[in-house]
Protein backbone atom coordinates (compact mmCIF):
# COMPACT_ATOMS: atom_id res chain seq x y z
CA UNK A 1 0.00 0.00 0.00
CA UNK A 2 0.88 3.48 -0.09
CA UNK A 3 3.49 5.10 2.33
CA UNK A 4 2.94 8.50 1.70
CA UNK A 5 0.45 9.82 0.38
CA UNK A 6 -0.66 14.00 -0.41
CA UNK A 7 -4.07 15.73 0.19
CA UNK A 8 -4.37 18.72 -2.12
CA UNK A 9 -7.01 21.58 -0.57
CA UNK A 10 -7.77 21.21 3.37
CA UNK A 11 -11.66 22.44 3.24
CA UNK A 12 -14.35 19.76 5.06
CA UNK A 13 -13.54 16.86 2.17
CA UNK A 14 -9.63 17.12 2.12
CA UNK A 15 -9.34 17.24 6.43
CA UNK A 16 -11.57 13.76 5.92
CA UNK A 17 -9.83 12.57 3.57
CA UNK A 18 -6.23 13.26 5.19
CA UNK A 19 -8.26 12.31 8.84
CA UNK A 20 -8.89 8.51 7.26
CA UNK A 21 -5.44 7.80 5.79
CA UNK A 22 -3.59 8.96 8.69
CA UNK A 23 -6.10 6.52 10.64
CA UNK A 24 -4.56 4.01 9.10
CA UNK A 25 -1.09 5.21 9.90
CA UNK A 26 -0.19 6.23 6.59
CA UNK A 27 1.74 9.70 6.22
CA UNK A 28 -0.11 12.70 4.86
CA UNK A 29 0.55 15.88 3.79
CA UNK A 30 -2.54 18.18 3.45
CA UNK A 31 -1.42 21.06 1.37
CA UNK A 32 -3.63 24.09 1.82
CA UNK A 33 -2.57 27.80 0.28
CA UNK A 34 -4.82 29.51 2.90
CA UNK A 35 -2.92 29.22 6.40
CA UNK A 36 -6.60 29.61 8.20
CA UNK A 37 -7.57 26.49 6.42
CA UNK A 38 -5.07 24.67 7.88
CA UNK A 39 -5.66 25.47 11.52
CA UNK A 40 -9.30 25.14 10.66
CA UNK A 41 -8.54 21.77 9.20
CA UNK A 42 -6.36 20.99 12.41
CA UNK A 43 -8.76 21.44 15.05
CA UNK A 44 -11.40 20.14 13.44
CA UNK A 45 -9.30 16.58 12.55
CA UNK A 46 -8.95 16.34 16.61
CA UNK A 47 -12.45 16.80 17.79
CA UNK A 48 -13.69 14.31 14.76
CA UNK A 49 -10.20 11.49 15.94
CA UNK A 50 -11.39 12.33 20.32
CA UNK A 51 -14.82 11.43 19.42
CA UNK A 52 -14.01 8.47 17.06
CA UNK A 53 -11.39 7.47 20.15
CA UNK A 54 -13.86 7.86 22.91
CA UNK A 55 -16.13 5.79 21.16
CA UNK A 56 -13.69 2.54 20.00
CA UNK A 57 -13.89 3.26 16.22
CA UNK A 58 -9.96 4.01 15.77
CA UNK A 59 -7.28 2.58 17.64
CA UNK A 60 -4.70 4.28 17.40
CA UNK A 61 -4.71 7.55 19.79
CA UNK A 62 -6.29 11.24 18.60
CA UNK A 63 -2.27 12.39 18.57
CA UNK A 64 -0.90 8.86 17.10
CA UNK A 65 -2.95 9.86 14.29
CA UNK A 66 -2.45 13.41 14.30
CA UNK A 67 1.15 12.97 14.06
CA UNK A 68 0.76 11.66 10.90
CA UNK A 69 -0.51 14.56 8.89
CA UNK A 70 1.76 17.52 8.08
CA UNK A 71 -0.09 20.78 7.60
CA UNK A 72 1.71 22.50 4.83
CA UNK A 73 1.19 25.70 2.52
CA UNK A 74 3.92 24.79 0.08
CA UNK A 75 3.45 22.70 -2.78
CA UNK A 76 6.64 21.62 -3.55
CA UNK A 77 6.65 20.01 -0.13
CA UNK A 78 4.51 16.98 -1.51
CA UNK A 79 7.39 15.89 -4.14
CA UNK A 80 8.09 11.99 -2.24
CA UNK A 81 4.19 11.23 -3.04
CA UNK A 82 2.88 7.89 -4.15
CA UNK A 83 -0.63 9.15 -4.17
CA UNK A 84 -2.03 12.66 -4.33
CA UNK A 85 -5.61 13.45 -3.96
CA UNK A 86 -6.48 17.00 -5.24
CA UNK A 87 -9.58 18.30 -3.18
CA UNK A 88 -9.61 21.96 -4.40
CA UNK A 89 -13.14 23.90 -5.09
CA UNK A 90 -15.25 22.32 -7.75
CA UNK A 91 -13.90 24.79 -10.83
CA UNK A 92 -12.69 22.80 -13.64
CA UNK A 93 -10.09 25.88 -14.35
CA UNK A 94 -8.90 25.61 -11.27
CA UNK A 95 -8.54 21.91 -11.14
CA UNK A 96 -7.03 21.85 -14.38
CA UNK A 97 -4.53 24.07 -13.32
CA UNK A 98 -3.60 22.51 -9.93
CA UNK A 99 -3.64 19.16 -11.85
CA UNK A 100 -0.83 20.93 -14.08
CA UNK A 101 0.93 21.52 -10.68
CA UNK A 102 0.73 18.50 -9.13
CA UNK A 103 2.51 16.65 -12.12
CA UNK A 104 5.47 19.25 -12.52
CA UNK A 105 5.80 18.44 -8.70
CA UNK A 106 5.80 14.58 -8.55
CA UNK A 107 7.42 11.71 -10.11
CA UNK A 108 6.06 9.84 -13.31
CA UNK A 109 4.97 7.07 -10.73
CA UNK A 110 2.58 8.93 -8.49
CA UNK A 111 -0.82 7.96 -9.00
CA UNK A 112 -3.14 11.39 -9.20
CA UNK A 113 -6.65 11.30 -8.36
CA UNK A 114 -9.35 13.68 -7.76
CA UNK A 115 -12.07 14.17 -5.01
CA UNK A 116 -14.21 15.72 -7.68
CA UNK A 117 -17.98 15.99 -7.90
CA UNK A 118 -18.87 16.21 -11.35
CA UNK A 119 -16.15 17.33 -13.33
CA UNK A 120 -14.20 14.72 -16.14
CA UNK A 121 -11.14 13.26 -15.39
CA UNK A 122 -10.79 12.86 -18.72
CA UNK A 123 -10.85 16.19 -19.21
CA UNK A 124 -8.53 16.60 -16.39
CA UNK A 125 -6.13 13.93 -17.32
CA UNK A 126 -4.85 16.43 -20.32
CA UNK A 127 -3.12 18.61 -18.51
CA UNK A 128 -0.90 16.22 -16.58
CA UNK A 129 2.30 14.07 -18.13
CA UNK A 130 1.23 9.87 -18.28
CA UNK A 131 -2.33 10.42 -18.11
CA UNK A 132 -3.10 6.71 -18.05
CA UNK A 133 -2.32 7.27 -13.48
CA UNK A 134 -5.16 9.88 -13.29
CA UNK A 135 -9.02 8.26 -11.79
CA UNK A 136 -11.30 9.93 -9.87
CA UNK A 137 -11.48 8.98 -6.20
CA UNK A 138 -14.80 10.10 -5.11
CA UNK A 139 -15.41 10.59 -1.18
CA UNK A 140 -18.68 11.75 0.36
CA UNK A 141 -19.37 13.89 3.35
CA UNK A 142 -18.53 13.52 6.02
CA UNK A 143 -15.84 11.41 5.18
CA UNK A 144 -14.76 9.70 8.76
CA UNK A 145 -18.37 8.50 9.14
CA UNK A 146 -19.48 7.76 5.36
CA UNK A 147 -18.13 4.24 3.87
CA UNK A 148 -19.12 4.95 -0.13
CA UNK A 149 -15.96 6.16 -2.40
CA UNK A 150 -16.46 6.04 -5.84
CA UNK A 151 -14.41 5.42 -8.46
CA UNK A 152 -13.81 6.80 -11.81
CA UNK A 153 -11.99 5.88 -14.73
CA UNK A 154 -11.08 8.60 -16.90
CA UNK A 155 -10.55 7.30 -20.58
CA UNK A 156 -6.76 7.05 -19.52
CA UNK A 157 -6.95 5.30 -16.75
CA UNK A 158 -4.62 2.28 -16.71
CA UNK A 159 -6.04 -1.05 -15.53
CA UNK A 160 -3.38 -1.33 -12.72
CA UNK A 161 -4.11 2.32 -11.11
CA UNK A 162 -7.98 1.75 -10.91
CA UNK A 163 -6.96 -1.60 -9.64
CA UNK A 164 -4.54 0.24 -6.73
CA UNK A 165 -7.50 2.65 -5.93
CA UNK A 166 -9.76 -0.21 -5.62
CA UNK A 167 -7.21 -1.89 -3.03
CA UNK A 168 -6.90 1.37 -1.52
CA UNK A 169 -10.37 1.71 -0.51
CA UNK A 170 -10.77 -1.35 0.80
CA UNK A 171 -8.06 -1.06 2.84
CA UNK A 172 -9.27 2.27 4.46
CA UNK A 173 -12.47 0.46 5.76
CA UNK A 174 -14.60 1.91 3.07
CA UNK A 175 -16.82 0.24 -0.23
CA UNK A 176 -16.20 1.22 -3.80
CA UNK A 177 -18.50 1.60 -6.72
CA UNK A 178 -17.71 2.28 -10.39
CA UNK A 179 -18.12 4.61 -12.25
CA UNK A 180 -18.11 5.84 -16.16
CA UNK A 181 -16.81 9.26 -16.30
CA UNK A 182 -20.23 10.96 -17.45
CA UNK A 183 -21.10 13.95 -15.32
CA UNK A 184 -21.92 13.50 -11.68
CA UNK A 185 -21.11 9.86 -11.84
CA UNK A 186 -23.08 8.58 -10.10
CA UNK A 187 -24.28 9.78 -6.84
CA UNK A 188 -24.32 13.24 -7.74
CA UNK A 189 -25.91 12.19 -10.51
CA UNK A 190 -28.96 10.95 -8.66
CA UNK A 191 -28.43 13.40 -5.77
CA UNK A 192 -28.45 16.92 -7.07
CA UNK A 193 -31.07 16.87 -9.14
CA UNK A 194 -32.99 16.19 -6.24
CA UNK A 195 -31.39 19.10 -3.78
CA UNK A 196 -32.21 21.34 -6.80
CA UNK A 197 -35.96 20.29 -7.09
CA UNK A 198 -36.28 21.09 -3.18
CA UNK A 199 -35.00 24.11 -3.58
CA UNK A 200 -37.63 25.08 -6.53
CA UNK A 201 -40.36 23.96 -4.00
CA UNK A 202 -38.63 26.43 -1.87
CA UNK A 203 -38.85 28.92 -4.16
CA UNK A 204 -42.54 28.53 -5.28
CA UNK A 205 -42.93 28.84 -1.60
CA UNK A 206 -44.91 24.91 -1.78
CA UNK A 207 -43.83 24.40 1.88
CA UNK A 208 -41.07 25.93 4.30
CA UNK A 209 -37.67 24.40 3.92
CA UNK A 210 -38.37 23.10 7.76
CA UNK A 211 -41.09 20.76 5.82
CA UNK A 212 -39.98 20.40 3.02
CA UNK A 213 -37.01 18.50 5.32
CA UNK A 214 -38.64 16.75 7.12
CA UNK A 215 -41.04 15.82 4.68
CA UNK A 216 -38.40 13.94 2.80
CA UNK A 217 -37.15 12.59 6.18
CA UNK A 218 -40.43 11.23 7.41
CA UNK A 219 -41.91 10.24 4.09
CA UNK A 220 -38.73 8.71 2.50
CA UNK A 221 -36.49 7.57 5.08
CA UNK A 222 -33.45 10.11 4.42
CA UNK A 223 -31.34 10.81 7.41
CA UNK A 224 -31.18 14.08 6.44
CA UNK A 225 -33.58 16.77 4.26
CA UNK A 226 -32.42 17.94 1.10
CA UNK A 227 -31.75 21.60 2.32
CA UNK A 228 -30.07 20.65 5.75
CA UNK A 229 -27.93 18.56 3.33
CA UNK A 230 -27.17 21.01 0.43
CA UNK A 231 -26.00 23.59 3.46
CA UNK A 232 -23.88 20.47 4.65
CA UNK A 233 -22.84 19.89 1.30
CA UNK A 234 -21.87 23.79 0.26
CA UNK A 235 -24.29 25.81 -2.09
CA UNK A 236 -21.17 26.83 -4.03
CA UNK A 237 -20.26 23.50 -4.81
CA UNK A 238 -24.14 21.88 -5.10
CA UNK A 239 -24.05 25.10 -7.83
CA UNK A 240 -21.22 24.04 -9.40
CA UNK A 241 -21.85 20.20 -9.83
CA UNK A 242 -25.75 21.23 -11.29
CA UNK A 243 -23.75 23.84 -13.63
CA UNK A 244 -21.43 20.52 -14.59
CA UNK A 245 -24.92 18.39 -15.10
CA UNK A 246 -26.60 21.27 -17.60
CA UNK A 247 -23.47 21.73 -19.42
CA UNK A 248 -23.38 17.89 -19.74
CA UNK A 249 -26.64 16.52 -19.72
CA UNK A 250 -28.95 19.27 -20.72
CA UNK A 251 -31.49 21.81 -20.33
CA UNK A 252 -33.56 19.57 -18.14
CA UNK A 253 -30.43 20.05 -15.06
CA UNK A 254 -30.75 24.19 -14.52
CA UNK A 255 -29.72 24.92 -11.52
CA UNK A 256 -32.37 26.96 -9.32
CA UNK A 257 -32.85 30.23 -9.48
CA UNK A 258 -32.62 30.46 -5.98
CA UNK A 259 -29.78 28.14 -5.62
CA UNK A 260 -27.77 30.88 -7.57
CA UNK A 261 -29.12 34.21 -5.91
CA UNK A 262 -28.10 32.21 -2.50
CA UNK A 263 -24.47 31.93 -3.54
CA UNK A 264 -24.29 34.76 -5.27
CA UNK A 265 -24.60 36.65 -1.99
CA UNK A 266 -22.19 34.85 0.11
CA UNK A 267 -24.83 32.54 1.82
CA UNK A 268 -23.02 29.00 1.20
CA UNK A 269 -24.46 26.91 3.76
CA UNK A 270 -22.73 25.77 7.36
CA UNK A 271 -19.38 26.76 5.94
CA UNK A 272 -20.64 30.84 5.80
CA UNK A 273 -22.97 30.45 8.61
CA UNK A 274 -26.39 30.78 6.43
CA UNK A 275 -27.70 28.98 3.37
CA UNK A 276 -31.58 27.59 3.68
CA UNK A 277 -31.11 27.50 7.67
CA UNK A 278 -28.72 29.46 9.83
CA UNK A 279 -26.22 28.12 11.98
N1 LIG B 1 -18.71 19.33 0.26
C1 LIG B 1 -19.09 18.10 0.00
O1 LIG B 1 -20.05 17.58 0.62
C2 LIG B 1 -18.35 17.28 -1.01
C3 LIG B 1 -18.58 15.91 -1.08
C4 LIG B 1 -17.85 15.13 -1.99
C5 LIG B 1 -16.94 15.76 -2.83
N2 LIG B 1 -16.75 17.12 -2.75
C6 LIG B 1 -15.75 17.71 -3.64
O2 LIG B 1 -14.54 17.91 -2.91
C7 LIG B 1 -13.84 19.07 -3.41
C8 LIG B 1 -13.60 20.03 -2.26
O3 LIG B 1 -14.83 20.40 -1.68
P1 LIG B 1 -14.93 20.98 -0.19
O4 LIG B 1 -16.36 20.98 0.17
O5 LIG B 1 -13.91 20.34 0.69
O6 LIG B 1 -14.46 22.51 -0.46
P2 LIG B 1 -13.96 23.60 0.59
O7 LIG B 1 -14.32 24.92 0.01
O8 LIG B 1 -14.43 23.24 1.97
O9 LIG B 1 -12.36 23.42 0.58
C9 LIG B 1 -11.53 23.66 -0.51
C10 LIG B 1 -10.14 24.06 0.01
O10 LIG B 1 -9.24 24.13 -1.10
C11 LIG B 1 -8.33 25.18 -0.83
N3 LIG B 1 -7.67 25.58 -2.09
C12 LIG B 1 -8.12 26.40 -3.07
N4 LIG B 1 -7.21 26.47 -4.07
C13 LIG B 1 -6.16 25.70 -3.70
C14 LIG B 1 -4.91 25.37 -4.31
N5 LIG B 1 -4.59 25.86 -5.51
N6 LIG B 1 -4.07 24.54 -3.65
C15 LIG B 1 -4.40 24.04 -2.43
N7 LIG B 1 -5.57 24.32 -1.80
C16 LIG B 1 -6.43 25.13 -2.44
C17 LIG B 1 -9.19 26.27 -0.19
O11 LIG B 1 -8.39 27.19 0.53
C18 LIG B 1 -10.11 25.43 0.69
O12 LIG B 1 -9.58 25.31 2.01
C19 LIG B 1 -14.73 19.63 -4.53
O13 LIG B 1 -14.30 19.12 -5.75
C20 LIG B 1 -16.11 19.10 -4.18
O14 LIG B 1 -16.97 18.99 -5.30
C21 LIG B 1 -17.42 17.88 -1.86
Amino acid sequence: MFSHVAVLGAGQMGSGIAQVIAQKDISVQLVDLNEAALKKAQSKIKNSLEKLYKKKLITLTPDEVLQKIQFVSDINSIKQSELVIEAVPENQNLKSKVFKQISDTVSANTIIASNTSSISLTYLAENVSHPQRVAGLHFMNPVPLMTLVEIIRAEQTSDSVFEKLCQFTVFLDKTAVSSKDKPGFIVNRILMPMINEAVFALQESIASAEDIDKAMQLGCHHPMGPLALADLIGLDTCLSIMEVLEEGLGEKYKPCPLLKKYVAEGRLGKKTGKGFYTY
